[in-house]
């Protein structure tokens, strides 16, 4: 396909969901009319080769700007963001990146009259002092990890510039998202994806978390699904804008175990809590996405049985060509 007059941008395209929403953006719009950008180099063919890849820190706004112009841009999925666990060992690196790329991203958009702009938020918005269970959109949002801090700051800046300057910001708070294409880094709910590849590799997993953490997850289709169903939505029925619940899921370490050990009865977790406990501690078990079915549609397709078989069956045969 040959380019269009305007074209999409992502940021962070080589993280855990820019590269698996990169290629399905690319089949909808044509392979040349999506930007990837990362500040890291790619290493999957479809982000190298299938389209236009740039270099990219989104802490310098002039080299945003020059690829919005260079490539006019009208819609931007702006998925470069630290996450918790990183967040907490390099807090300063974490409000950087999240909030002056955002900002930045912003500022060019509201400049540039650009079309859409999704920015993505987490439920690492709530805090200790939120309720747990079927936690409500509107709630009480007082993170204690600075990655909440600029997801919560992200959420009220996105919908500051949707009611101040009439820019279309769109975001959900993803909950810990499950995937077999490019493991997380640096999350508290990483450890729901580094347990497959232990479970394949070796059948012995240490988790960072006690066995009775409970916390909101989804598989990566339903992720990809939500992002691409909100950013579809019209504009007219949409009350929110930037801090959308979604659910899908909820289970215990010790419930994905016994999932997993369906398929691989040997699979052994043992159970070393670190600093990331406190962190899962303050997030809720299950969130409510009332605001989400209603004005746009959400409806995840996967649950805790369907996720773990379609998990093994893709990882596997992955890890054993990499070993090869
Ligand atoms: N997956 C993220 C994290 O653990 C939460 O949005 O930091």
């Amino acid at each position: 396909m040959t380019r269009s007059t305007r074209c999409i941008l992502v940021t962070g395209a080589c993280g855990q969901i820019g590269s698996e929403l990169t290629p399905v953006l690319r089949e909808r719009y044509g392979d040349d009319n999506v930007i990837a950008t990362d500040i890291r180099s790619p290493e999957t063919a479809c982000l190298r080769d299938q389209g236009p890849f740039e270099q990219l820190n989104v802490c310098d706004r002039g080299a945003i700007d020059a690829i919005i112009e260079r490539y006019d841009i009208h819609t931007v999925y702006h998925m470069a963001a630290i996450l918790s666990g990183t967040g907490e060992e390099k807090p300063n690196l974490a409000w950087n990146v999240n909030l002056r790329g955002l900002m930045n991203v912003l500022e060019i958009a509201r400049g540039r009259q650009l079309f859409r702009v999704f920015s993505p938020s987490s439920i690492a918005v709530f805090g200790p002092e939120t309720p747990p269970d079927y936690t409500p959109q509107t709630t009480i949002l007082q993170p204690t990890t600075m990655y909440g801090i600029t997801k919560v700051t992200g959420e009220l800046l996105g919908e500051y510039y949707v009611q101040r300057f009439g820019l279309d910001v769109r975001g959900v708070r993803y909950p810990g998202v499950i995937s077999s294409e490019t493991p997380p880094g640096g999350g508290t709910t990483d450890y729901a994806v580094d347990i497959f590849y232990h479970a394949l590799q070796s059948k012995r997993y240490t988790c960072f978390v006690r066995p009775d953490t409970v916390l909101p997850m989804m598989y990566m289709p339903d992720c990809i699904k939500a992002t691409l169903d909100l950013m579809d939505a019209d504009s007219d029925s949409l009350r929110d804008h930037c801090n959308f619940n979604i659910a899908s899921m909820s289970f215990s370490v010790e419930q994905l175990c016994s999932e997993i050990k369906k398929h691989i009865p040997e699979f052994v977790c043992e159970y070393e809590p670190d600093f990331r406990q406190a962190i899962a501690d303050s997030w809720p078990r299950t969130v409510d996405d009332a605001p989400a079915r209603e004005q746009w549609g959400w409806r995840p397709q996967f649950d805790l049985a369907s996720m773990t078989a379609d998990m093994l069956e893709k990882l596997a045969p992955r890890l054993k060509s990499s070993r090869r």
